[in-house]
């Protein structure tokens, strides 16, 4: 229940950071580490890892991330919902966002085999994303997202008579980061709950995000003190208060 008051407050100040001071304090990595194992669940881990060349300048990527060494590997089974890699990494995100350090969701612009060398992986396991973690050297930028009625498809009055606490989940939801930016989502509040559709692939990325989303949506609702849970449905994850 702290951790979700927590990491609300820190969805309002999240923002991709690519440029750092510096990496993390050793304390900080070790807080970082013990959240890590906290976290573990969905066949989702994260483990802490430090690498000079995993930011390496990329063809394309040129210069992306610079100046800390430090990151982490959000790592599935081969059997985990891909939603999992989003809800459980995005809740390691915003635990660094409360602790005054930046991340960056990297899907492409990092060095895959350097990753892989820097992290043990058992048999099963794939990396789906890392993120830097760091000392940000970038003021805070809100980047542009979908308008209420693109992403519920209701009319601003409609969106307006919802209950204060789908409205909260929808507009913590609304934060969420994406691969590209692509908000591959559509919320459906209903009666019973609100549903996450997923709306497109995004380069493989599309049910990672949503489960980013997801957990954005449940913190949002658990602001207004309405906890829940999730149920898979044939169109997507529906969030049913309890
Ligand atoms: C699954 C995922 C993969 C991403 N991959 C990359 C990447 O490879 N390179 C990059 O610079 N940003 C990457 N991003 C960051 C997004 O571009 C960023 O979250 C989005 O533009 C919204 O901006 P914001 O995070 O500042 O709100 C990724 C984000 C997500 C969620």
């Amino acid at each position: 229940m702290e951790s979700m008051q927590r990491w609300y407050e820190a969805s309002q100040r999240r923002f991709s950071v690519r440029r750092y001071k510096d990496g993390p304090e050793e304390k900080q990595l070790e807080a970082l580490a013990g959240m890590a194992e906290l976290l573990r669940a969905h066949g989702v881990r994260i483990a802490i890892g430090r690498s000079e060349e995993v930011f390496r300048p990329i063809f394309l990527w040129y210069g992306k991330i610079s100046g800390t060494n430090s990151f982490a590997a959000i790592i599935v089974q081969k059997d985990a919902e891909p939603e999992m890699a989003g809800y459980v990494g995005e809740a390691f995100v915003l635990e660094c966002t409360a602790m005054g350090l930046g991340t960056c969701w990297l899907g492409a612009s990092y060095h895959k085999q350097t990753a892989l060398s820097a992290v043990e992986l058992s048999e099963g396991e794939r990396i789906a994303c890392i993120t830097p973690i760091g000392v940000p050297d970038e003021e805070y930028t809100a980047r542009p997202r979908r308008s209420y009625e693109k992403l519920t498809g209701l009319t601003a009055e409609q969106f307006g008579e919802l209950p204060v606490w789908q409205k909260r989940a929808i507009e913590c939801a609304r934060r969420a980061p994406s691969a590209m930016n692509s908000q591959p989502w559509r919320f459906h509040a209903a009666e019973e709950g609100i549903l996450v559709g997923n709306t497109s692939k995004n380069f493989g990325y599309g049910r990672l995000d949503c489960g980013i989303a997801m957990l954005h949506l449940e913190l949002g609702a658990a602001y207004c003190g309405v906890y829940g849970d999730w149920r898979k449905e044939k169109n997507g994850s529906l969030f049913v208060r309890a």
